[in-house]
């Protein structure tokens, strides 16, 4: 059951038959076109844009025109669309909550966001999404604790936060793109979601990392045997490491960007230099955890642009000394995609992970 944290509160919202699923991206937008045959999802198109360049914020309209690039790109065969929610925008933390319904639970963030999120959130909207508690579940501390007290357990319950703005803001770029929003799902949730579906005998058993990283920012979630232990954003990606590149080759941004991107092995070990950082920022994630539970994680499973990258993973890998793979995000979809993009989705696959997860969300 995937993850969802819609925001949008559409009381009518149907089963489609297809949608349109978009990561905005810092960089890079990645849409996917999905349609449901049935027991499975296919993926019959996939865009990659450049995100359109803003300041500070992107105004409406231009999002509106973007999103329209977008469904047209897709082939402009469906009107009902998902939106990923970039790692700024969106909170998500792992919280208790009392068995109550979803919609107290929502008015209970709202009035005491701060107790629950430790930050002071004016004029956001709240979600929420009940963890399913495992199944041979060996209970926990905090749950054991709850019943040494008399009281009825607490519920794990992933808790999201975006501003009120942010969600307008997108109901009125859709609409002005001639589309109809149907959810928006945080950027953090999108790799959980498709992990869950392409291996979800690792995510049982195992305890695992996934790292998504982008350009400007590397998500780190933690999920000890199918359950959410840590989250944390990293302001470190791909843009990082060409600009280190570049500086440190005394190249243009461009010319570094296209030696990492073509993995030259000349430029290894100036590249490795970039990459110790990000290392060092993912290990201590890693370490923090494994003190806090005294469990080792096992394998890290590593999405975003610069998974495409086989080099990068090699260095990640000796950096943090736990091996750091890609995986197939688009393994459990049935393919049909037209012919180029047949060809290149294994490799652009990693990429698109974040917007196949949100699309789960929605379907
Ligand atoms: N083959 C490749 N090798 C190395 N890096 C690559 C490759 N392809 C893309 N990238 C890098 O991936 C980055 C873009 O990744 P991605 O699309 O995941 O970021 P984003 O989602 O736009 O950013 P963010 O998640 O931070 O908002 C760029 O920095 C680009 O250099
Ligand atoms: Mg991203």
């Amino acid at each position: 059951m995937a993850l969802s944290l819609p925001f949008l509160n559409i009381a009518s919202r149907k089963k489609r038959t297809q949608m349109i699923s978009v990561d905005l991206g810092s960089r890079t937008t990645k849409a996917v076109l999905l349609e449901r045959r049935g027991e499975v999802l296919a993926l019959t198109r996939y865009a990659l844009l450049d995100a359109p360049i803003f300041e500070k914020k992107i105004s409406p309209e231009l999002l509106g025109d973007h999103l329209r690039s977008v469904a047209e790109a897709l082939g402009n065969t469906t009107k009902y669309i998902t939106m990923s929610v970039g790692l700024d925008d969106a909170m998500v933390r792992q919280v208790e909550l009392p068995q109550i319904p979803l919609d107290e639970m929502r008015q209970i963030l709202k009035v005491n966001h701060k107790g629950y999120l430790q930050q002071d959130l004016p004029n956001h909207v709240f979600d929420c999404y009940i963890i399913p508690p495992r199944l041979q579940s060996v209970a926990d501390k905090t749950s054991e604790s709850a019943r040494a007290g008399g009281s009825a357990p607490k519920l794990k319950v992933l808790a999201a936060a975006a501003k009120q703005q942010l969600v307008n803001d997108f109901m009125a770029a859709t609409n002005a793109a001639g589309l109809i929003a149907e959810c928006m799902v945080p950027g953090l949730v999108g790799p959980i979601n498709t992990f869950e579906q392409a291996l979800p005998e690792i995510l049982a058993r195992e305890t695992i990392a996934l790292v998504d990283i982008g350009f400007k920012h590397t998500s780190v979630t933690i999920l000890d045997r199918g359950e959410l232990a840590l989250t944390r954003v990293v302001n470190i990606g791909g843009d990082k490491l060409t600009a280190g590149l570049a500086e440190s080759m005394n190249i243009s941004y461009a010319e570094a960007e296209g030696i990492k991107v073509g993995m030259a092995p000349e430029v290894e070990s100036a590249l490795q230099m970039q990459v110790i950082p990000l290392g060092r920022e993912i290990r201590a994630s890693l370490d923090f955890f494994e003190h806090q539970f005294d469990r080792p994680v096992s394998q890290v499973y590593v999405s975003g642009g610069s998974a495409r990258s086989e080099m990068i993973l090699q260095m990640l890998h000796s950096e943090l000394m736990t091996e750091c793979k890609t995986w197939n995000s688009t393994g459990f979809l049935q393919l049909a995609l037209p012919g180029q993009q047949a060809v290149e989705v294994d490799h652009i696959g990693p990429q698109l992970t974040v917007a196949i997860g949100a699309a789960l969300s929605a379907f």
